[in-house]
């Protein structure tokens, strides 16, 4: 594997060793000083060109605990500003010795074209409504841990799907572990043809809730939309929110997942997102074990026994 830029396009076994890499990370990062030198002396530089918390601060450690150095590009305060193109700021960073840039772009497609112009590995972080494969990653391990496996799990995502990366990440990464996933969506909140997806879709939550294992959350994407596209937000909660009293009638054993940032009263119930069920801090500890198995498996040279200098990781 040359780069990461999207989940669609692995397979099965690309997607297990990705999760079963994962898993001896997170036994490095369970330790009392959570770092191995198996990428010392790379270079991993992060370009975001969009607003970021969990995914930006994720690469960061996963880099440090795998004793990469890390360089760090925020659009705001770059040359960006004066008019530079991300093709001559990708060049620019990449002649100062860099190993993987880390791309999160409002653009679709600006991870390919990027791994066109640069002879690092590249990693998507997000590209506009397209791909966010680590997310997927991090939420299929997730569920993984959670339920031993995703083989006939009901995951429905919940909310607004046509802007999401997430969502289009998520359908064909939990799909290709075997997962059966349900939409759940207004109208217009669904891109305009879902046929070639291996979904069910519907607008009927209350009517999933009774049967699924899992409930996927998705924020309102406002920064992507154009025009309203629910009549209002009270409306939305009514019926898209997972109110406490929705919460109430999920099985025992049900989760409620979210990638972040959550609009708590909207999608999600405060008292939801507080709640032992919700595994949203766990998503983000598993995000840091994933970007290392991802930055590992770009950069690690030989197999992961030589890697740590130790008998394992
Ligand atoms: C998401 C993103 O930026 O794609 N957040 C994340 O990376 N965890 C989802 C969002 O912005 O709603």
């Amino acid at each position: 594997m040359r780069h990461l830029l999207g989940v669609r396009g692995l397979d099965r076994d690309d997607l297990v060793h990705l999760l079963d890499l994962t898993a001896s990370f997170r036994a490095v990062n369970a330790r009392p000083i959570p770092k191995v030198p198996a990428l010392q002396g790379r270079t991993v530089a992060t370009l975001f060109f969009e607003d970021s918390t969990r995914t930006r601060l994720s690469f960061e450690t996963a880099a440090k605990r795998l004793s990469a150095d890390t360089l760090s590009f925020s659009v705001g305060t770059s040359s960006v500003k004066k008019g530079e193109s991300l093709r001559d700021t990708a060049r620019t960073v990449e002649a100062m010795g860099v190993d993987a840039i880390v791309l999160r772009h409002s653009a679709s497609g600006a991870p390919h074209r990027l791994a066109g112009w640069v002879d690092a590995a590249v990693v998507n972080a997000g590209d506009g409504w397209h791909e966010h494969p680590t997310q997927a990653l991090l939420d299929a391990f997730t569920l993984r841990e959670r339920f031993g496996t995703l083989d006939g799990l009901r995951v429905a995502i919940v909310g607004d799907i046509a802007h999401s990366r997430v969502a289009r990440s998520n359908v064909w990464a939990l799909h290709t572990l075997g997962a059966e996933v349900t939409l759940v969506a207004p109208r217009t909140l669904l891109p305009p043809d879902t046929s070639a997806w291996p979904v069910r879709v519907t607008d009927d939550l209350d009517d999933v809730l009774r049967s699924v294992d899992v409930v996927y959350l998705l924020r309102m994407q406002f920064e992507r939309q154009g025009a309203p596209l629910v009549p209002s937000l009270a409306e939305y909660v009514e019926r898209f929110g997972l109110t406490r009293e929705r919460a109430e009638r999920l099985g025992p054993s049900t989760v409620v997942m979210h990638p972040g940032p959550m609009n708590q009263g909207v999608e999600i119930a405060p008292e939801v997102a507080d709640d032992p069920r919700c595994l949203v801090l766990d998503q983000v500890a598993n995000g840091v074990s994933v970007r290392m198995a991802v930055l590992f498996r770009l950069l690690g040279a030989g197999p992961l026994q030589n890697a740590g200098g130790g008998g394992d990781v």
